[in-house]
């Protein structure tokens, strides 16, 4: 009978041919001239192959908004990203700031497409007035280690000091939307010349900046792992290097769209282009692209925000902020840095699967190296040109932002602890886990 999978021809983080054995759920051995009589082979020939990457930014919407996302559809999008793992965020409904919201999340996960790890909200119900049972969600069956408040920010000086404090002292890291929403009333595009011609409500940078600044302090005087959520300016960049500089706990992520995109998108007036934050400047976009290759910017996290067609038709002001991402980050972050030489596949491996991984607290089981003996998640990436067709995706919605766009890299194998999770061209049909 057959047993294991041999893969042959692989480039692990996009270095020599290998061949990867996998047995048991587990890397048995890596080597050039691996070999195993039992095993079946599979032709990778040239495949680069990273850890499975995880993300930190995820909505998944379930409870209470299944019409747009469910815990099933979004892990098999997630899969077919290359994703081993999501951080589910918070703001369903109800929010996620009880043992018992965060259990069910974590109970909906099993057996999904790829690990689940759900956020806790920091304050009940996202109020930003009472912290939520963090030392109870912490404790769970769940056992939350990133709480986050996303889609809002955790505006209150002190409830953010106390929140900083509750949380390091369970060992996770308090994710912040960071967000002034005294300088953000009403705001619908980039500050500066894009609300200047759309006549629209102007997001100021420093709406953003300021937050992270003082945010950064509190973490400092707490002794406690800040993380920064989708960060989209030049200066929020400076404000982090300023506080890594001191060494500060401090860790950011920045998304695909971010990497990608710029805020004239705003003047077509379709609203698949709105997002929060939102779209900024060519120059916050080469300056983000340069934080991430430096390693300023720790982390890609999608925030894929699914939503139905009807909150996402215009006008502008009336649409839900948000756009997809599992699917494309990586041949986003492929073409923005990978392409333009800016990095190579292992960093693309530590910043969307190892520092990730360290961040959710999940590093012993995700982000490892492709080594022997450790679990069989890893994600097999393909160098062959393709077109986004948002019909094609798997999740419940269809608000790519790239549709019609033909990128290079995609994901074509994704495993799970030896289980195949996503096989676009059934390279292993048949082969079954491992
Ligand atoms: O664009 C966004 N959409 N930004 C957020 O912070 C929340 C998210 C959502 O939940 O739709
Ligand atoms: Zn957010």
């Amino acid at each position: 009978m057959r047993s294991g999978l041999l893969l042959e021809g692989v480039r692990p983080l996009g270095g020599p041919r290998q061949r990867i054995l996998i047995k048991e759920g587990r890397i048995a051995e890596v080597g050039e001239h691996v070999g195993d009589r039992a095993a079946v082979r599979v032709d990778c020939t040239d495949l680069v192959a990273l850890p499975a990457l995880v993300d930190l930014h995820t909505h998944l919407r379930q409870p209470g908004g299944e019409h747009a996302e469910t815990v099933a559809s979004g892990t098999r999008a997630a899969a077919a990203g290359g994703y081993g793992a999501v951080v589910a965020m918070a703001n369903t409904d109800p929010v996620a700031d009880s043992v018992a919201v965060v259990e069910e999340v974590a109970h909906a996960a099993a057996g999904a497409a790829c690990a689940v790890l759900p956020a806790g909200a920091v304050t009940r119900g996202l109020g930003g007035e009472a912290l939520a049972d963090i030392r109870g969600m912490a404790a769970s069956r769940a056992a939350v280690r990133v709480f986050s408040d996303d889609g809002r920010c955790v505006h209150h000086s002190a409830l953010m000091r106390d929140a900083l404090r509750q949380i390091a002292a369970v060992g996770g890291v308090l994710a912040q939307h960071a967000e002034d929403p005294l300088l953000t009333v009403g705001a619908q595009v980039n500050d500066g010349r894009i609300a200047d011609l759309t006549r629209l409500p102007g997001w100021p940078a420093a709406a953003e900046e300021s937050i992270i600044a003082r945010d950064c302090v509190l973490a400092a005087h707490e002794g406690a792992r800040l993380h920064v959520c989708h960060v989209s300016t030049a200066g929020a960049v400076e404000v982090l290097r300023w506080a890594k500089a001191r060494g500060i706990a401090v860790t950011a992520e920045v998304t695909p769209h971010h990497l990608l995109l710029t805020d004239d998108l705003a003047l077509t007036g379709d609203p698949l282009y709105k997002v929060n934050p939102p779209l900024r400047a060519p120059e916050d976009v080469a300056a983000l692209r340069r934080a991430l290759a430096e390693g300023i910017i720790d982390a890609v996290a999608t925030d894929h925000a699914p939503h139905a067609a009807a909150d996402k038709t215009p006008p502008w002001c009336g649409a839900r902020p948000g756009m997809l991402g599992l699917e494309t980050a990586l041949a986003v972050v492929a073409e923005t840095l990978v392409e333009t030489e800016a990095m190579g596949w292992a960093d693309v491996a530590d910043r969307m699967a190892v520092r990730p991984a360290h961040i959710a607290g999940a590093g012993r089981r995700f982000g490892r190296p492709l080594q022997r003996g450790e679990p069989a998640s890893l994600v097999l990436i393909q160098r062959l040109p393709w077109q986004v067709r948002p019909a094609d995706s798997l999740s419940l919605s269809r608000n790519v932002p790239y549709s019609g766009r033909s990128f290079t890299h995609r994901p074509v194998l994704t495993m799970l602890d030896g289980r195949i999770t996503h096989d676009h061209h059934g390279l292993l049909n048949g082969a079954g886990p491992t």
